[in-house]
């Protein structure tokens, strides 16, 4: 587990610089500093749990009774003795989404008052580049004024989304064209986006069943097969750019060019442990102990359909962390951005196939065994960026994982640092904001603990380098 530090990337010294420089520019508006100081930053290397675990939130906002925790481990052990043991991706999946006992299901686990914080929560830049990302690479490819997508796997509180779309408002040539489209399982956070994205009339008609309608940026029409809408709820932004809620990638509409971002969605997705057993590699199970008092790992005897997954390039490691979802998702944007144009960015903590064990829980700032209290914590593991590669082959081609810190830099960061500071209007606010940035590009904070990683068609690599400082 990695606490933020006290320690800070930039010196006083070059903040000093920095705020000199900073109070010769003019003129920018700054949102959204939910940041009190860095003690108080964590994300999700270092997850703070806040102690009110025994209330939950239902989808009106209103404080609930909460499951036992003993209750959830009670209902985990009938099903593993009903069906045998179950995989780790079964497990996680329960942990995180069953509807009643599910760690997403129960609570708002964001912002200061919440459990994490992620990296647009932390500073409006951080979703500001993430847009001129968009906007450059809509310029190299040249799309010109046809509808385009921007897609979001898992937008949070929506922070991520207003930002972007604050951004690409600003581009007369492309604020007509271009339409959002979110793909969250949790109708509470699917309402909190609409209200962050300042939709006045939220149309639900799909989920009465009288959903079928049209929907924007999709240039070969709305349907998906049968001819059914698939989004779940849709609305007009602030920016009067429409935003459309789908369960899964796979029900977006195909047929226009789409740029995909997720920030901290792959980490959320449930692997399969893998582990190298008398040479074979072999899954590892959640199952109950023998005196049926706790949940403990077991290896599988026989090759389970995981094992079968596993690229070629990695069947001899000796531990492996398989997301199918993963797999699943990334066959989708690897189609979409071939055969329409566009590109992904994915952004998150993981490693490079170097690590073996990230399969973890975190509550009250502290890495705990996942097995211990399930649905009470966030159970996590580390991004496998080397997998996500090998999974993508042959269909699609990737850039990274390069730094955070790196692909900041490299969107001209200290540019937009300098105009924020000085729209501060006093030295608290731009205190504030330097010790936000800070936690974004300071690589012993999230600026190196989180890595970002780009997919894009095969015809991308003629057009020259991939904006952000991608190799
Ligand atoms: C850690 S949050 C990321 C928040 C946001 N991207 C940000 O940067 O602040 C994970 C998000 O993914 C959503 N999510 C998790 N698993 C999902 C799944 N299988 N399908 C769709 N959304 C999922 C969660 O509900 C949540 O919105």
């Amino acid at each position: 587990m990695a606490i933020i530090s006290a320690s800070v990337f930039l010196s006083k010294n070059s903040y000093q610089l920095l705020y000199k420089i900073a109070r010769t520019f003019t003129g920018c508006r700054i949102h959204s500093l939910s940041l009190g100081s860095p003690s108080l930053v964590v994300h999700r290397q270092s997850r703070s749990i806040s102690s009110n675990t025994n209330a939950i939130t239902k989808s009106e906002g209103k404080e609930a009774e909460i499951p036992q925790a003993s209750e959830f481990l009670k209902y985990l052990r009938q099903r593993i003795k009903a069906t045998g043991a179950i995989t780790v991706a079964e497990y996680m999946q329960e942990c995180l989404t069953n509807p009643y006992y599910g760690y997403y299901s129960r609570k708002n686990p964001f912002g200061r008052q919440g459990d994490f914080i992620t990296s647009p929560e932390v500073c409006q830049i951080f979703g500001e580049l993430v847009a001129l990302w968009c906007v450059n690479e809509w310029n190299i490819s040249n799309i010109g004024a046809v509808p385009f997508q921007i897609i979001e796997l898992g937008p949070g509180t929506g922070t991520l989304a207003y930002d972007m779309l604050r951004i690409l408002k600003s581009f007369p040539q492309i604020g007509n064209t271009v339409s959002l489209h979110l793909v969250e399982r949790s109708s509470e956070l699917a309402r909190q986006q609409a209200k962050k994205l300042g939709i006045e009339a939220i149309d639900q008609t799909w989920l009465t069943g009288a959903g079928k309608g049209t929907v924007e940026g999709a240039v070969d029409g709305p349907v998906d097969g049968a001819g059914d809408v698939l989004h779940y709820q849709t609305g007009i932004s602030q920016f009067g750019i429409p935003v459309y809620w789908y369960q899964r990638i796979q029900d977006i509409p195909k047929g226009a060019p789409a740029f995909i971002v997720a920030n901290e969605f792959f980490d959320a997705l449930p692997i399969h442990k893998l582990q190298m057993t008398d040479g074979k590699l072999r899954e590892v199970l959640v199952d109950v102990t023998e005196d049926d008092s706790r949940l403990r790992f077991v290896i599988a005897p026989n090759e389970t359909a995981a094992v079968r997954l596993v690229p070629k390039e990695s069947r001899k490691r000796q531990h492996l962390e398989l997301s199918v979802e993963a797999g699943v998702v990334l066959n989708d944007i690897a189609d979409r951005v071939t055969d329409h144009g566009g590109g992904a960015l994915i952004i998150d903590y993981g490693h490079d196939g170097t690590k073996t064990d990230t399969f973890r829980a975190f509550q009250h700032h502290k890495v705990l065994d996942p097995l211990h209290e399930p649905g009470q914590a966030d159970v996590t593991a580390d991004v496998d960026f080397s997998l996500l590669r090998q999974m993508l082959r042959p269909k699609a081609i990737s850039y990274g994982p390069i730094t955070q810190s790196t692909f900041l830099f490299n969107m001209a960061f200290e540019q937009r640092f300098n105009a924020l500071m000085k729209a501060c209007k006093s030295d608290e606010e731009q205190d504030r904001l330097a010790a936000a940035c800070d936690v974004l590009i300071n690589p012993a904070k999230m600026g190196g603990q989180f890595f970002v990683f780009a997919v894009f068609g095969w015809k991308r690599g003629r057009l020259g380098p991939v904006t952000g400082g991608f190799q």
